[in-house]
């Protein structure tokens, strides 16, 4: 299977600033050194207490948020990865890299370039009441992201409307409504197919359906799933959800304070988990939020604050295998065993 998008060392840090002058005093480390492969085609599933750099994560593969560091590769064709590979580990032809990087890392693009990339990736958010403008109809909602990218407008603009409205589920004479003519789970129909309008090759999920009711989170999830293979989509999934990603995804990235802690098979992740924070987050229960639906992981112990993370391992200070190693040296993400990579010193048996 080809990768679609290989995330290298990828950094959000957003500043923190102080006093009238507004200087900075330091920097909330958001996302803070992820690696990310994803293969075209998954569905990846991105888990973790809440603040711990997901939506970020997210945002910044799609270039919403800008990077402070790091690259994204996007549909760059595996011989070129190679070959930045193979540059990054010697010394010399510094400037062959940059003029590779400057050609294929998105994490760089600009301009017409970036506009071009952003029509294959898109974002589905978390809540469609909110997500859709409540004074446009269904057409020029769904129609927008197709005249901004130029690409098709008037009546083929809406012939295209009608098609992806009949993809999603919903009838086209739908299209002259107003978004407070549908429930929670029509809006997010509407909001899917205003995603896909452009035909993306990447969608970022975003919490897709932690403000709906049970019965409807099945059918927006049976939705996605016909549309992943209809569509040729590959999906980076965000949920406190942690049965839904198990039955969904194919592969689960747990993330900890801005780094990736566990990459592995849900059957491996929720059964037999390796790296303990990931264990913390099986066993817990997800706390409802009575402003909304959805529901929280929220762990026992104090979450260290993402401006100053922990030196070491960034767990073990809520971690019961912690050793001298683990508050000194941080341990690396890699793949000790086949098709699961881990960051820990004492991972479980
Ligand atoms: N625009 C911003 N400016 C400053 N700090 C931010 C900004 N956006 C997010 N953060 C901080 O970055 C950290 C990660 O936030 P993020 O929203 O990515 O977490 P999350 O994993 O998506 O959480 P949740 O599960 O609650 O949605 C948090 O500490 C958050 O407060
Ligand atoms: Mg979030």
């Amino acid at each position: 299977m080809a990768n679609l998008l290989e995330v290298r060392d990828l950094k959000t840090h957003f500043p923190i600033l102080k006093g009238v002058l507004q200087r900075r005093a330091g920097a909330v480390r958001a996302v803070d050194g992820v690696n990310l492969t994803i293969g075209r085609g998954q569905w990846v599933g991105l888990v973790g207490e809440s603040g711990c750099g997901k939506t970020t994560l997210g945002k910044t593969i799609l270039r919403l948020i800008p990077p402070t560091s790091g690259h994204i590769y996007f549909n760059a064709p595996p011989d070129i990865i190679g070959q930045i590979a193979a540059l990054e580990r010697s010394t010399d032809s510094r400037r062959q890299l940059q003029a590779l990087r400057r050609e294929h890392d998105l994490a760089v693009f600009s301009g017409k370039k970036l506009k071009a990339l952003r029509r294959q990736m898109q974002l589905v958010h978390q809540d469609p009441y909110t997500s859709l403008n409540p004074r446009m109809k269904i057409r020029d909602i769904i129609a927008e992201p197709l005249t901004v990218h130029g690409l098709m407008r008037g009546k083929q603009a809406t012939e295209r409307v009608a098609e992806i409205l009949r993809q999603v589920g919903l009838p086209e004479q739908h299209m002259s409504r107003f978004p407070h003519q549908f429930s929670g789970g029509q809006r997010q129909r509407i909001a899917i197919a205003r995603a896909l309008a452009t035909n993306p090759d990447f969608v970022v999920l975003d919490e897709p359906t932690s403000s709906l009711d049970v019965s409807v989170q099945a059918q927006i999830l049976d939705l996605l799933e016909d549309l992943r293979h209809s569509q040729n989509l590959t999906y980076l999934y965000i949920t406190h959800n942690l049965t839904v990603a198990e039955s969904v995804c194919d592969t689960i990235v747990v993330m900890y304070l801005g780094k990736i802690v566990e990459i592995g098979k849900p059957l491996d992740i929720f059964h037999d988990p390796r790296h303990p924070y990931t264990q913390a987050l099986v066993l817990s229960t997800p706390i409802p939020d009575p402003t909304t639906k959805r529901a929280r992981i929220i762990l026992p112990g104090e979450v260290p604050s993402p401006a100053n993370p922990p030196p070491g391992c960034r767990f073990h200070p809520r971690c019961s295998r912690a050793t001298e190693e683990c508050r000194v040296t941080e341990p690396p993400l890699e793949a000790k065993e086949s098709s699961r990579l881990f960051a820990c010193w004492h991972p479980l048996p």
